[in-house]
């Protein structure tokens, strides 16, 4: 009788710290030994040639979400978890996003309703948090916390989302007294509105003006403005999707001294431009996101940060919108930039763009590509060490990695439900073999073996425990005003 479930021979293993030739033996869903002549499973794969990285965690998508102006994402959480499957995810964390008037706790219901029965891989929910009422801030949001959800987005820009300082005063100084983890979109609303409605006086209308209109200085300053307040009250900070240098710089600079800031980038800042926005007709839309892609310059910053401290977390923020009247163009077939809907899809990609023009090509190194896609967001978000490492006692979460498979990028080949990728014709090289979730094989040979609903809800800790090794540098002098009682 065989030992293990699962034997994985002869790979080469990589985590966020270590790179070693190791099998892998799985039972129960979890890592039960690594090392050389463990026995034997009731199934063997050979590995040999292959990585063997621990599952992507995408902690950052739009899955079966509204946006605040009521178009629904084109992917659902089958399409969406099969997609980031195939990409070697093993996790994700979408959202649970409340709009003006609503409950939290009817937010989340209806998220466990709409992934539970159709995610294949494991998920877990941040929230967003557009309106902090005082029953939200007194009762829900701490309630919720309690249970489980220890992340929340805010907006400082969007209309029908965003924040006030004051407002995201409260929110700071509720999520530091519970142990939740803010994630914020800093943008500044009043800049973007006040380009955008001189552009559109003048008749510019075309995609390509929605990158002038989220200048680079709506960011930076919003970023700075953020890591402020969250500096007055001694707060936990993650500023999601960066695009702009100085909106990293600032977050180098805090982290340098010793603060609890933390920075996510995404694929389309290193691999898409604003000049992507200006192509024939409407095609820009396709790369409409906000903030937007900058320019090359921007580009190379951005990719420095993910080796120099100022990024933990490489997240797709997919948020997949057709090109179509579902999506981009729900307004009509020639909108003004302010009316196309913002995002780009990239669940599938993310990893393979990554590890093809990161690791392949020198930028980063195997263990800095494993803590940016994984590690390091199951220790921001509560979810280590269940996930995020290989790692005996742990899910057995598991890409097996082909480092030599050569693959062109193009929409028939991803699973998602989009009709377009912004990375159309891009070749990489590296993509996983296998996806293995909790030691069940949910992808092999480009097929999924898994059935609808068979990921499961992940509970997570308060946010911030383990994440004391990822701050560098001294604390400053206390900075905030909690020493005057006024939590
Ligand atoms: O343009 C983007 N990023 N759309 C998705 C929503 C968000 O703000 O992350
Ligand atoms: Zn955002
Ligand atoms: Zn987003």
């Amino acid at each position: 009788m065989p030992e293990f479930d699962l034997l994985i021979k002869g790979g080469t293993v990589a985590t966020a710290a270590d790179t070693f030739s190791a099998d892998v033996a799985i039972k129960d869903g979890r890592i039960a030994a690594l090392g050389h002549d463990l026995g034997s499973g009731s199934r063997e794969i050979d590995a040999g040639g292959m990585l063997l990285l621990p599952g992507g965690i995408d902690a950052h998508c739009h899955i079966e979400q509204e946006s605040s102006t009521k178009i629904m994402t084109a992917d659902d959480f089958y399409s969406g978890s099969v997609s980031a499957a195939f990409g070697g995810n093993t996790t994700i964390v979408p959202f649970a996003a409340q709009h003006r008037g609503q409950s939290l706790r009817d937010v989340v219901d209806t998220a466990h309703g709409r992934a539970g029965p159709k995610c294949v891989i494991d998920y877990a929910f941040h929230l967003i948090v557009s309106d902090p009422t005082e029953s939200v801030l007194g009762q829900e949001l701490p309630a919720l916390i309690q249970s489980g959800y220890t992340s929340f987005k805010v907006y400082l820009t969007y209309e029908m989302l965003k924040i006030s300082d004051r407002q995201m005063l409260d929110v700071l100084s509720l999520a530091r007294n519970h142990g939740a983890m803010t994630m914020v979109h800093a943008e500044n609303d009043d800049v973007i509105s006040w380009i955008s409605e001189r552009l559109l006086t003048r008749g510019y209308t075309e995609p390509k003006f929605h990158a002038v209109s989220h200048a680079q200085i709506a960011e930076s300053e919003a970023s700075r403005r953020a890591i402020d307040l969250a500096r007055l009250v001694d707060a936990k900070l993650l500023i999601v999707h960066v695009s702009a240098p100085e909106a990293a710089q600032a977050i180098l600079n805090a982290r340098n001294n010793g603060l609890p800031i933390y920075g996510e980038t995404c694929p389309q800042y290193l691999f898409l431009t604003a000049e992507d926005l200006d192509r024939e007709g409407m095609e820009g839309a396709k790369f409409c996101c906000s903030p937007p892609p900058r320019d090359k310059a921007a580009q190379e910053v951005i990719w420095r940060g993910l080796t120099n401290g100022t990024f933990q977390v490489f997240s797709s923020d997919h948020a997949p919108y057709r090109f179509d009247a579902t999506g981009k163009l729900n307004a009509g077939p020639n909108p003004t930039f302010k009316k196309i809907a913002n995002g780009v899809p990239g669940l599938e990609v993310r990893m393979p763009l990554l590890f093809s023009e990161g690791v392949r090509k020198g930028r980063l190194n195997l263990n800095e590509f494993v803590a940016l896609t994984s590690t390091n967001a199951a220790k921001i978000y509560g979810l280590y060490p269940q996930k995020g490492s290989i790692a005996v006692g742990g899910d057995a979460d598991i890409g097996i990695w082909d480092p030599e498979w050569e693959r062109t990028i193009s929409q028939s080949m991803l699973h998602d439900n989009m009709d377009y990728t912004p990375y159309e014709g891009r070749t990489v090289t590296g993509w996983p073999r296998m996806t293995i979730n909790r030691g069940r094989v949910v992808v092999e040979d480009d097929t999924l073996q898994v059935d609808r609903g068979s990921g499961a809800f992940i509970e997570r800790e308060p946010a911030g425990d383990g994440t004391a090794a990822l701050t560098a540098g001294t604390p400053l002098a206390p900075t905030g005003v909690f020493g005057a009682d006024l939590a």
